[in-house]
C-alpha cells in the first residue's frame, strides 16, 4: 500500500469524481480509493491513465452510458453495486467529473442507501472547473460575471425547454452541459429569449486532456465553428463576456482554434 490513507471498506460503496480528464485532477483519496478497490464500476469517459491506478487484480467493470446507448440501465447498475458490496467487496463506482453534478450519483447513493449498503461520496473537480482553468476562462470575473450556472442541455423527454430569460443576460455565466448535440438549438434558444446572438460563447472539447480542443466565437456563428471542426463529445459551451477574458494557459498542451473561421 502507498502512502495514501486507508479507503478501504469491505461491504460499502464509495462513488468517486474522477475529474474531467488529467489524471493530475484526481483528489489524493480518489487514487487512494482506486488503488484499494476490488471492484470498479467505471464510466465512458475515464481515461486508462486514470484506470491504471488500479490493484491489478481489481474487477474492473465498464457500465458506462454513450449517448442512446445505455449499457448497463441504471437500476441494473444500482443491482450489480449492491451485490458486489454484499459479497464483501470495496467497490468503488468511478464517475467523470463530480458524483454529483449531472452524473446520478445523488440516485445511486440514495438506491444504495436503501439496500443498507454503506456509500460515501468522494467528490472530484467537475467540467466546468477543469475545462475552464485549461482554456483560460474565469468562470467569474469582477468586470464581467458575478453569477455563474450550470444547466444540462440533456433533460427528460418529458420537461419543457429551459427558462433562458433567467439563465443567460449581462454579468452572469452560464455553463452547459451535454450541449454538443443539441449546440444550434441552444444557442438559437437564448437569442430568441433575448440575449445578443453577439455573446461571446466557447465550447471546450475533451477538456484537461491531451487533445483538448477551445473553439470561441458568438452565440451567432458558435454552432456553425463547431460544425466545421466536426467537435465531439465531451464538449462543455460557456457563454458570457468572460470568453473574452480568456488568457490560454502557457504550458497546457491543447491544440487550440481560437475563432475557428476569422
Ligand atoms: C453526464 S455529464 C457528467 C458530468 C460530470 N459528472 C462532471 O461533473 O463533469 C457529461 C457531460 O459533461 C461534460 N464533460 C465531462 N467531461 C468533459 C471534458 N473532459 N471536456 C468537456 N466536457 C466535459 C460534457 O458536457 C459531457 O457531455
Amino acid at each position: 500500500m502507498s502512502g495514501f490513507r486507508n479507503m478501504r471498506r469491505p461491504g460499502g460503496v464509495d462513488l468517486v469524481g474522477a475529474g474531467p480528464g488529467d489524471p493530475g485532477l484526481l483528489t489524493l483519496d480518489a487514487a487512494a480509493a482506486l488503488e484499494q478497490a476490488d471492484v470498479i464500476l467505471h464510466d465512458r469517459l475515464i481515461p486508462e491513465a486514470i484506470l491504471a491506478l488500479a490493484s491489478p487484480t481489481a474487477e474492473r467493470l465498464y457500465v458506462g452510458k454513450a449517448r442512446a446507448n445505455h449499457s448497463v440501465r441504471q437500476e441494473a447498475l444500482n443491482e450489480l453495486l449492491t451485490q458486489r458490496a454484499r459479497e464483501g467487496h470495496y467497490v468503488v463506482r468511478l464517475k467523470g467529473g463530480d458524483p454529483l453534478v449531472f452524473g446520478r450519483g445523488g440516485e445511486e447513493a440514495a438506491a444504495l442507501a436503501a439496500a443498507g449498503i454503506p456509500v460515501r461520496i468522494i467528490p472530484g473537480i467537475t467540467a466546468a472547473g477543469g475545462c475552464a482553468a485549461y482554456a483560460g476562462i474565469p468562470l467569474t470575473h469582477r468586470d464581467h460575471a458575478y453569477r455563474c450556472q450550470f444547466v444540462t442541455a440533456h433533460r427528460r423527454a418529458e420537461e419543457t425547454g429551459l427558462d433562458w430569460d433567467a439563465l443567460v443576460g449581462p454579468h452572469q455565466t452560464l455553463v452547459v452541459y451535454m450541449g454538443l448535440h443539441t449546440l444550434a438549438e441552444v444557442c438559437g434558444e437564448m437569442v430568441a429569449a433575448g440575449t445578443a446572438a453577439t455573446t461571446p460563447a466557447a465550447l471546450v472539447e475533451h477538456g484537461t486532456r491531451p487533445q483538448q480542443r477551445v473553439v470561441t466565437g458568438t452565440l451567432d456563428d458558435l454552432p456553425q465553428r463547431a460544425r466545421a471542426l466536426a467537435l465531439e463529445s465531451p464538449c462543455l459551451l460557456i457563454v458570457g463576456d468572460v470568453v473574452e477574458a480568456r488568457t490560454p494557459p502557457a504550458g497546457i498542451p491543447a491544440e487550440e482554434a481560437h475563432g475557428a473561421g476569422d
